[in-house]
């Protein structure tokens, strides 16, 4: 989750998303963003030589969830076309897994698949931003063994109060058929 607001739309989103799926069956994990510390890789070279990171620090929550996870969402504002500074430093952190991969010869750094959705709120009408974040996330999800199969995204948040109701139906319709196809 990659909001700082507790009460904004991405945290609406994401209370929608859990309220939804968590059950006996559907354990989640959440992890926010800009209260945990990830730091920014600093291209250090570490991971070429050992597979992991010089840093000790939260991301080790977001790997273990990239490890055990079935099913992976990422909560996030549009912030100037992109990704909010602490979950793109949580992105830039898995080329560590791409060094794994192509420096160590690490066949599948992260073994599971799972499938991804993009929960995203925008406070325009400018959709570019969440197409930006998309095609990030499409190459980033390729060292994490995961792929984006739908998005939610909320439109015109500065303006017009987010419809909950309509929320839940639209993500009741994309967590059925997610829990049918890939039977997560
Ligand atoms: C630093 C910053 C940059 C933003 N950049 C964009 C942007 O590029 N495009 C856009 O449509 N809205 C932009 N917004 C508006 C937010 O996407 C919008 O307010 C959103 O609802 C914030 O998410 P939240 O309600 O979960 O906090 C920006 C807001 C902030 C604070």
């Amino acid at each position: 989750m990659g909001s700082p607001r507790r009460n904004g739309v991405t945290a609406a989103l994401t209370e929608c998303f859990i309220d939804l799926w968590q059950s006996p069956e559907h354990e989640v994990t959440l992890i926010e963003a800009y209260r945990k510390t990830i730091n920014p890789c600093i291209h250090c070279g570490y991971c070429k030589r050992i597979q992991g990171c010089r840093y000790d620090d939260d991301f080790t929550l977001i790997d273990r969830a990239l490890r055990e996870a079935n099913l992976l969402v990422v909560a996030s504002p549009v912030y100037g076309l992109g990704f909010p500074a602490p979950l793109k430093a949580v992105f830039d952190r898995t080329q560590r897994y791409f060094e794994a991969k192509f420096s160590l010869g690490v066949k599948n750094p992260i073994e599971n698949y799972k499938p991804a959705l993009l929960l995203a709120a925008y406070g325009s009408t400018d959709s570019r931003g969440v197409a930006i974040m998309q095609e990030h996330l499409r190459l980033a999800f390729r060292l994490m063994n995961a792929s984006l199969e739908h998005t939610i995204a909320v439109p015109n948040t500065d303006r017009i109060p987010v419809n909950k109701e309509t929320l839940r139906s639209e993500m009741t319709q994309i967590l059925k058929k997610l829990e049918a196809i890939y039977k997560v």
